[in-house]
């Protein structure tokens, strides 16, 4: 059987009229950009989340970049970020001139590892302004943890650190949307925990959009203002600029269609998460269980309902790449997220880091792969998956 990684049809078949209707309305009026759709969706995403305000942009890696113009950050600054993560969570740092720091991840959740961050804060010194200096000499001025694969990270721990260390944190909460995480102070929402939260609407997010689409959410009334000026090339008077932005707006239409789509997320990420417990079973019942790693689940217990959303489904399993080759010819939707860690990437080797700097982000690249967990997959097509895998093993 052919299982496709990704199907956005059947979902927009079900919600099809309703969309036509609202985009005829966007053309008739001929109001493109801005205006009450993008506010009434920046509300919408507010209410979800509990998020303070809400500033719509142009995608996910916009919401990151403006999000850091909007801290002023600059060259001689740092960062520190993950290294296994979607390249533009490092590259939004690099765009404003400022160096990522990165921090290995856990191995079970593939998020960043909160012991790891506080051995590299402990042995970071601050200079005569008080200011914290990362070890190659750069001006530390923010964390950016990644809610990789729809998982909050230890937000705990990287709230007590940055609280500790003074640090503003911005939440790469584009796979997150709608994640929770059992904080110890209570429920925390992906993207509404930090001082700055971004979402990405791309069409395979579990809220896509037609197109791209973002959003940054933020607690200060005035970092929101600002936030609304910089998408605006920075002038909050019309022609007058105190600031350099960028065009960074939001269209309507992508509003329009994904105010449409947001009350149904919740439904579709619970079904992400009964196909992730019908693959538990069906690895289990193939006596996979110690060949395949499934993903981790640590908040299960919590009581939680959205504690995982499953933006994607991650195995890691042993002779991966062949696996991933068996997969292919016998049609079954997969992809590697990510195959190269940042650290090791071409356009960062002004960084300075090497093979072996970050072994578990390593390790994940070269062991993992993506299975279809679309909330529309069928129960068929989750044991025809787990039916190739245990054909591959056999
Ligand atoms: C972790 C992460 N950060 C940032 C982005 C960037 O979002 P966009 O594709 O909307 O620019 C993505 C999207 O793939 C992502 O997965």
């Amino acid at each position: 059987m052919q299982v496709p990684l990704l199907d956005l049809k059947q979902q927009y078949l079900t919600l099809r009229e309703q969309i036509r209707a609202e985009v005829d309305q966007i053309m008739d009026s001929q109001m493109f950009i801005g205006g009450p759709k993008v506010e009434a969706f920046e509300k919408a995403v507010c209410a979800y989340t509990g998020a303070g305000h809400a500033v719509g942009v142009t995608s996910g890696t916009d919401a990151l970049l403006i999000s850091l113009m909007a801290l002023e950050v600059k060259a001689g600054d740092a960062v520190i970020t993950t290294p296994y993560t979607f390249f533009a969570t490092a590259g939004s740092i690099a765009r404003v001139g400022a160096a990522a720091v990165f921090i290995d991840i856990d191995p079970q959740t593939y998020n960043i590892s909160v012991p790891a961050l506080r051995r590299y804060l402990e042995g970071c010194k601050k200079n005569a302004q008080g200011e914290l200096i990362s070890h190659a000499g750069q001006t530390i001025r923010a964390i950016m943890p990644v809610h990789l694969y729809g998982l909050c990270c230890d937000m705990d721990g990287v709230l007590e650190l940055a609280a500790q260390y003074k640090l503003p944190v911005i939440e790469d909460a584009a796979q997150a949307l709608g994640a929770e995480y059992p904080g110890k102070k209570g429920k925390g929402s992906a993207g509404a925990m930090g001082d700055f939260g971004c979402y990405s609407f791309f069409p395979s997010k579990n809220l896509g959009a037609f197109g791209d689409g973002g959003m940054v959410v933020c607690r200060d009334a005035a970092m929101a203002d600002k936030l609304r000026a910089l998408r605006n090339h920075g002038g909050e008077r019309r022609y007058f600029h105190k600031m350099v932005g960028g065009n960074f707006r939001l269209d309507a239409l992508q509003a329009a269609v994904l105010a449409i789509k947001l009350p149904h997320l919740d439904t579709w990420s619970a079904r992400r998460r009964t196909n992730a417990a019908l693959y538990h079973e069906a690895f289990a019942k193939a006596g996979l269980a110690s060949t395949v790693t499934l993903p981790a689940e640590p908040y299960a217990a919590s009581g939680l309902t959205n504690h995982h959303i499953f933006n994607q489904f991650i195995v890691r399993v042993p002779r991966r790449d062949a696996l991933c080759d068996y997969l292919a010819q016998e049609k079954v939707g997969h992809a590697i997220y990510y195959p190269l860690p940042l650290h090791l990437q071409e356009c960062f080797a002004n960084l300075g880091y090497k093979e072996g700097d970050f072994p578990e982000a390593e390790r994940a690249a070269k062991e993992t792969l993506a299975l279809p967990i679309f909330p529309e997959l069928t129960p068929e097509q989750i044991h025809a998956v787990v039916a190739s895998i245990a054909a591959f093993y056999k």
